[in-house]
């Protein structure tokens, strides 16, 4: 099992978020709002806020965790719908996660996802 956690442009992430809810075996998403910086250090971004005369880039955070059979094409689907080519795009960071525990039925691993 990977964990994805893309950080995109918060104007992209409906169109991100509606292209992921294609794949039928998608098993969730969990969507934040976030704040940070890259290289740019915010200075050029689109939407950001100023908090103790740091200036942050408000950006959308998707956590996705998948079977690994998945991972590119969920990578794929990121990239191709959050991408407009300027700085702050945003970027994908992918994790092995241990494991996963369904709460409600004691499921372990892929089975709980
Ligand atoms: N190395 C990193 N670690 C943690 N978070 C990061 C990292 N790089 C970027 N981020 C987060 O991703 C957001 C978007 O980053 P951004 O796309 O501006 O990266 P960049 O390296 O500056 O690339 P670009 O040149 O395209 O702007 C940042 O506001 C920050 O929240
Ligand atoms: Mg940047």
């Amino acid at each position: 099992m990977k964990e994805i956690k893309a950080i995109i442009q918060p104007f992209m992430a409906s169109k991100v978020i509606d292209a992921l809810r294609e794949i039928p075996e998608l098993p969730g998403i969990t969507v934040s709002s976030v704040k940070g910086f890259g290289r740019g250090r915010a200075e050029n971004a689109k939407h950001k806020i100023i908090e103790d005369s740091i200036e942050y880039a408000m950006k959308t955070k998707l956590e996705i965790v998948v079977a690994d059979h998945l991972v590119e094409k969920v990578v794929e689907i990121i990239l191709k719908n959050a991408h407009t080519g300027n700085v702050g795009d945003g970027k994908i960071f992918i994790y092995t996660v241990d494991d996963a525990v369904r709460i409600r039925t004691g499921e372990r691993g892929e089975e709980a996802l």
